[in-house]
C-alpha cells in the first residue's frame, strides 16, 4: 500500500493526489483521500485506481492545506469503496490511512464492540482508530498520547497517518516494520511511504524509525519514541531525481526498465571493479573479510524474484569462492526454526528493502547472532538499516510492479561478491580474475546487443500469446534464469508458467507437453550445452514448440528448435545477466499482446509490507 499526506500552506489536494499516481505501484485496488478545510473534513474513496478516485472527487470540494491519502492492497476485508482507507473513528472525529496489518485486531474488535463501537468496514484498520478514540476517551489525554498508548496495545505492523477534525493544523504520523519518509519543506511537510511522492517538492527527508510517532505541523516536527522520549531526526539528502520517476516517452515503466539494463548495470558496478588491476572493490563488505575467510556457509534469505537472485548467487559464489550457499524464501526460512549460528552470514536480498518476510528472516537471524549482509535498491529502506553491513544496487527507482533492471543488478552484485570473496580467499587465480572483470565491464555492451532481439521476440510473443500454459527450461545458472522467466510470463501476461532444471523435465512436466505447449530453452553454449540439447529433443519428440534462447552464431539448436533468440557469447558467469534480457522482453510482449496492465498486475504489489 502507499501513504501519502501533505501540510503547509499549499493546496493539499493536487499534491497528494499525484503522489498516491507516483506510488500506485505498491497497491492498486483502491484509493482515497481525507483533507481539512474551513467547512470541515472531507473524505473521498473509491475502489479501483487512483484514476478512479480523481474522477468520483471531480465536483466535490477539495480546497485546504492539509489532506492525507491511501492506496490500497487489500489485506482484511475485500477491494470495495468501504473497505478503502482513510477510515473513522465511530464518533467520526479521527481518520486514519494504515499500511501494514494489526494482527490482533480480532480481539481489539470484539473488546471495542461490547463497549458499543459500531464498525463500518472489515478492516483491521478501522479497529486502531476506534482504539485510539476510546483510549483518548478513557484516559482524558491529547491525540498524541492516544496514539501513543495504543500502539503498545497493538501487535503487527503499521505505518500511519492520523487526522483530527478539531486540530485542522496537524498530523500524527508513526510507523513499525512499514515504511515513512518525511519530506522538510519550509511552512510545509510531507509524508509518504517512500521518497518518490516527495522528490518534486524536497530533497531534505527524514526516515522514521521503527516505534516512531511524529506529530507534524507546517511548521514543526516533533518525534518521539513510542516509550515516550523525544527523539532528535536526522535530515538527510535525497538523491533521487525526478526524471527516474517518469516514463521517458516509452510505453510503459517496465520497457522503459528493462532498455535501462545497460545502464544500471554500469551504474551498480562504478568504482567498484578495476579490471586492469584484478580487482573488486565493495566497501560494504570490508569488515566481512576476516570472517568470511573461515565461515562455514552463507544464507541467502529473500522472496520472489529478488530469491531467483539469490539462486544466481548461489552457483557463483560456490563456483568462485568454494563458501556453501543455502538460498531459502524468507517467508520459511523464519517460521522453520533453522540452526543459525554466530559462524553464519546471512544475506538479505532484496529491491525494496521493506519485504516484510525478508526483514523479519533477518531479524530471527540477528537475534541468533548472524551477521547480516543486505543486498537493497533502495537507498535508507528498513532492510539497509536493519543489515550490518551492506551494497545497494544502484538500479534507480523501479516503478513497473515486475521486477527487472532490479535483479540484474542484484545479480551483478552477487557476481562481485562472489568475485570479492574468491579473491580473498585465494580460490581464484589472479588472471582469471582479469579475463572475468574484463568481461564483466563488457556485459553492459553485450546487453544492448541482447535487447536489439528485440523485434524477433516480438514475433515470437506473437506465436505463443494464446498459450494456456509454458514451461521454461535452463541447467547450471540457466535454471534461476528459467524461473525468473517462468515469473515474468505469470506475473504480467497470466499465462500459467513453470520454470524447471531442464533434466527435472522428464520427471514429471514431461507429461504436459504436446503441440499446444510452448518450451523456452536456455540454450546458450555453454558447459551444459550438449544436455540441453537432448533435453531439446525430449520436447521436440512430443511435438512441443520450441523456443531457444542461444549464443549469437549458434547452428546446432537451430536445426531442432522452431524459434531462436540469440544473445552474445560471454563467459558462463554472466549467462544469468545475459540470458534473462530476451525472457524479459518475451513477457513483455505477451502481456501487452494480451491486453495486460504490465507496469500494474492484478492482485500483485511492488513494496509486500505485509507477511
Ligand atoms: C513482490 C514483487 C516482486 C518482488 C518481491 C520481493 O512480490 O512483486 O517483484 O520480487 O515482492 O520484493 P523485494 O523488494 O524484497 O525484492
Amino acid at each position: 500500500c502507499g501513504i501519502v499526506g501533505y501540510i503547509g500552506y499549499r493546496e493539499a489536494w493536487p499534491i497528494v493526489l499525484k503522489g498516491l499516481k507516483r506510488l500506485e505501484y505498491r497497491g492498486y485496488d483502491s484509493a482515497g483521500i481525507a483533507l481539512m478545510n474551513n467547512s470541515g473534513d472531507h473524505i473521498y474513496k473509491k475502489v479501483g485506481k487512483v484514476a478512479a478516485l480523481e474522477e468520483f472527487a471531480e465536483d466535490k470540494d477539495k480546497s485546504g492545506t492539509i489532506a492525507m491519502g491511501h492506496t490500497r492492497w487489500a489485506t482484511h476485508g475485500v477491494p470495495s469503496d468501504r473497505n478503502s482507507h482513510p477510515h473513522t473513528s465511530n464518533d467520526g472525529q479521527l481518520s486514519i490511512i494504515h499500511n501494514g496489518i494489526i494482527e490482533n485486531y480480532a480481539t481489539l474488535k470484539e473488546e471495542l464492540l461490547g463497549r458499543g463501537h459500531e464498525f463500518k468496514s472489515d478492516t483491521d484498520t478501522e479497529v486502531l482508530i476506534h482504539l485510539i478514540e476510546e483510549i483518548q476517551k478513557i484516559e482524558q489525554i491529547d491525540l498524541l498520547e492516544a496514539v501513543r498508548l495504543a500502539l503498545h496495545e497493538v501487535s503487527g505492523a503499521y505505518a500511519i497517518v492520523i487526522m483530527d477534525k478539531a486540530y485542522p493544523d496537524r498530523l500524527i504520523a508513526a510507523r513499525k516494520g512499514s515504511p515513512m519518509v518525511i519530506g522538510v519543506g519550509k511552512g510545509e511537510y510531507f509524508i509518504a511511504s517512500d521518497a518518490t511522492p516527495i522528490i518534486e517538492y524536497t530533497k531534505n527527508v527524514i526516515y522514521l524509525n521503527d516505534n516512531e510517532i511524529a506529530l507534524v505541523t507546517k511548521d514543526d516536527l516533533l518525534v518521539k519514541h513510542l516509550d515516550n522520549v523525544v527523539q532528535t531526526p536526522l535530515i538527510q539528502e535525497l538523491e533521487l531525481k525526478l526524471e527516474m520517476l517518469e516514463k521517458g516517452g516509452f510505453d510503459h515503466f517496465m520497457l522503459k526498465e528493462i532498455y535501462e539494463q545497460p545502464r544500471s548495470i554500469r551504474d551498480c558496478m562504478r568504482g567498484r571493479i578495476y579490471p586492469e588491476e584484478g580487482k573488486v572493490q565493495l566497501g560494504g563488505i570490508k569488515e566481512f573479510v576476516e570472517k568470511l575467510k573461515n565461515i562455514d556457509r552463507i544464507i541467502i534469505v529473500a522472496c520472489g524474484t529478488s530469491w531467483h537472485a539469490g539462486l544466481v548467487g548461489e552457483y557463483l559464489i560456490e563456483e568462485y569462492a568454494r563458501i556453501p550457499v543455502e538460498v531459502e524464501y524468507a517467508s520459511e526460512f523464519r517460521y522453520r526454526n533453522p540452526i543459525i549460528t554466530e559462524k553464519d552470514v546471512v544475506i538479505a536480498i532484496s529491491q525494496s528493502g521493506e519485504t516484510a518476510d525478508t526483514m523479519a528472516a533477518i531479524e530471527m537471524a540477528k537475534e541468533r547472532g548472524a551477521t547480516i549482509f543486505g543486498i537493497c535498491n533502495v537507498a535508507g529502506a528498513s532492510i539497509p538499516r536493519l543489515s550490518h553491513a551492506g551494497v545497494y544496487t544502484h538500479a534507480g527507482p523501479e516503478i513497473g510492479v515486475a521486477s527487472t533492471k532490479a535483479f540484474t543488478a542484484q545479480v551483478t552484485v552477487l557476481t562481485l561478491m562472489a568475485f570479492y570473496m574468491a579473491q580473498q580467499k585465494g580460490t581464484i587465480t589472479q588472471s582469471k580474475l582479469i579475463s572475468l572483470l574484463t568481461e564483466l565491464d563488457n556485459i553492459p555492451d553485450k546487453i544492448q546487443t541482447a535487447l536489439e532481439s528485440n523485434d524477433i521476440i516480438k514475433e515470437v510473443a506473437a506465436q505463443i500469446k494464446d498459450s494456456r500454459n509454458c514451461l521454461f527450461l535452463g541447467r547450471g545458472s540457466g535454471f534461476p534464469v528459467a524461473l525468473e522467466g517462468a515469473l515474468k510470463l505469470k506475473e504480467i501476461s497470466y499465462i500459467h508458467a513453470e520454470g524447471y532444471p531442464a533434466a527435472e523435465m522428464k520427471h514429471g512436466p514431461i507429461a504436459l507437453i504436446d503441440e499446444e505447449m510452448p518450451v523456452v530453452f536456455i540454450a546458450t553454449q555453454n558447459s551444459s550445452y550438449e544436455k540441453v540439447i537432448s533435453n531439446i529433443q525430449e520436447v521436440k519428440a512430443r511435438k512441443g514448440k520450441v523456443i531457444a534462447i542461444v549464443t549469437q552464431g549458434d547452428t546446432e539448436v537451430k536445426k531442432m528448435a522452431d524459434y531462436c533468440i540469440e544473445i552474445p557469447d560471454s563467459d558462463e558467469a554472466f549467462l544469468p545477466l545475459l540470458a534473462t534480457i530476451p525472457l524479459q522482453l518475451l513477457s513483455y510482449h505477451i502481456a501487452v499482446m494480451r491486453g495486460c496492465n504490465v507496469d500494474q498486475p492484478r492482485n500483485l504489489a511492488k513494496s509486500v509490507t505485509v507477511e
